[in-house]
């Protein structure tokens, strides 16, 4: 390849149909570093949208910014979520707004069981999944409801993260590497049950080394470089694009 493809060209941004969460402008630092240079990307209700690129190319600094933790710190730019300003808001005032992060640690509750863990997300109105529906799209937490939440195998505990945000009444899940450690068949599982969600009009944000995986599940993708947008499409481009894949994703 002679000349280097613009894929930065933004044009799902530019579009004038509302966007269900909408990224604009963003900017954030860790201290003096400058990460996230001015990112703009949209997510409209009820799609799986994948957030791709190497290994430190921004992703997990991209969602913490969404999320309004404060680090990275965002000095520019604004973030909207079904009509509600996020860049405006502290990080539990997001979280109300109805943003649900699964980082990457999982975050489970030490000394809590499996149903507590569940029902410390719900001590706030207004309540999102019921502890029942919850066990009906993951059995496996159902069957453990009694066991220490941080005893449960790797792929139980991300089953459990994802369960203790959509027991909050939540608009959009944001998850961080979801698959990462896990087992093939385990990975399976929860694919089947991020596609569940989706059905019942969940918005989803899917960070995900396994690119190929994250694509087979997701509508649209986004691809970060360097804290910089340099794809944004539908999954199908860029599983049909063998450059872009190769630059970007290694695969
Ligand atoms: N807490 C931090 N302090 C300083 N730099 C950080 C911190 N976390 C991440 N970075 C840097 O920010 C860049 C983006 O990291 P990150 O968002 O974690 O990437 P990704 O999730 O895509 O692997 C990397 O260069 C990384 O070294
Ligand atoms: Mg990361």
């Amino acid at each position: 390849m002679n000349v280097k493809p613009d894929f930065s060209k933004n044009a799902n941004a530019a579009t004038t149909a509302p966007a269900f969460l909408s990224v604009w402008d963003m900017h954030a630092y860790y201290g003096e570093s400058y990460i996230v240079q001015g990112i703009n990307f949209n997510v409209h209700e009820g799609e799986i949208l994948a957030l791709l690129g190497r290994n430190g190319a921004g992703k997990t600094s991209t969602l913490r910014s969404i999320a309004r933790t404060g680090s990275p710190m965002v000095t520019q730019g604004e973030i909207w979520l079904d009509h509600q300003p996020l860049h405006l808001m502290e990080s539990h005032e997001a979280a109300a707004a109805g943003l649900g992060l699964v980082p990457e640690d999982r975050r489970i509750i030490a000394g809590l069981t499996v149903e507590e863990n569940l029902q410390l997300a719900q001590i706030a109105p207004p309540i999102g999944w019921s502890i029942d529906r919850l066990y009906d799209l993951f059995p496996r937490l159902g069957e453990r409801r009694k066991q220490e939440g941080i005893t449960l195998s790797g792929g139980e505990q991300q089953m459990l993260a994802i369960a203790r945000a959509l027991a909050r009444d939540i608009k959009v899940l944001l998850l961080d590497e979801p698959y990462e450690g896990l087992a093939p068949v385990i990975v399976d599982e929860i694919e089947k049950t991020l596609m569940h969600v989706k059905e019942q009009g969940m918005t989803t944000i899917l960070v995900e080394q396994n690119a190929v995986r994250a694509l087979e599940l997701a509508d649209r993708a986004v691809i970060l470089d360097t804290g910089g947008i340099v794809f944004d499409g539908t999954a199908a481009e860029v599983l049909e694009n063998a450059d872009l894949r190769s630059e970007y994703l290694a695969i």
